[in-house]
């Protein structure tokens, strides 16, 4: 994957803010901008998660996600896809309903050359095991409440 500069990384986060989690991204820069931002929750939300939640995350897996198949749920911009890969998961997926998240998390998976996650346009309610494939370890991030029905999202995510 090519390397992408500096202006291009600059551009395109003004471009596509405001980013619903807070990434680090070559040459220091960040997608947070602050002038974009519509709550501090855009800041902190994957931050809170990671510096709380992860360690248990990463001990139920047995100490890392390494050569794991990952799952992200509802990714947003993917910053949860973005740290499994990060941590080692052999391949993630992150699915959203939204094109303009789903350009957000492309623009950052490019930025970063991250060559093991793809993201998809795609509802929970039409996850199939026979076409999307089965996965080690699943994100269920923030979505439930959305569904309108959350049971059937839950089984759609499950071993059959
Ligand atoms: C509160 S955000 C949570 C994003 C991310 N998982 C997180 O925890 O930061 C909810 C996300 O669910 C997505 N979404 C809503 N309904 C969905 C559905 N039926 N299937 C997949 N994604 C959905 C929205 O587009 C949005 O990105």
């Amino acid at each position: 994957m090519q390397e992408v500069s500096r202006a291009k990384i600059e551009r395109r986060v003004r471009e596509l803010a405001p980013f619903h989690h807070d990434i680090e991204l070559p040459f220091g820069l960040r997608t947070h901008v602050p002038e974009a931002s519509r709550q501090e929750r855009e800041r902190t939300r994957i931050n809170t998660l990671i510096d709380h939640a992860w360690p248990a995350l990463l001990e139920a897996c047995g100490g890392s996600l390494k050569g794991l198949r990952v799952l992200d749920v509802a990714c947003n911009c993917g910053g949860f896809s973005v740290k499994a890969a990060q941590d080692g998961a052999s391949y993630v997926m992150g699915f959203d309903v939204e094109d303009h998240y789903l350009k957000q998390a492309d623009f950052i998976k490019e930025a970063l050359s991250l060559n093991n996650v793809e993201f998809k346009r795609l509802r929970v309610e039409d996850l199939d095991p026979n076409i999307h494939g089965m996965f080690d370890v699943t994100f269920c991030f923030g979505i439930l409440y959305h569904l309108e029905n959350p049971t059937l999202g839950l089984q759609k995510k499950s071993r059959r």
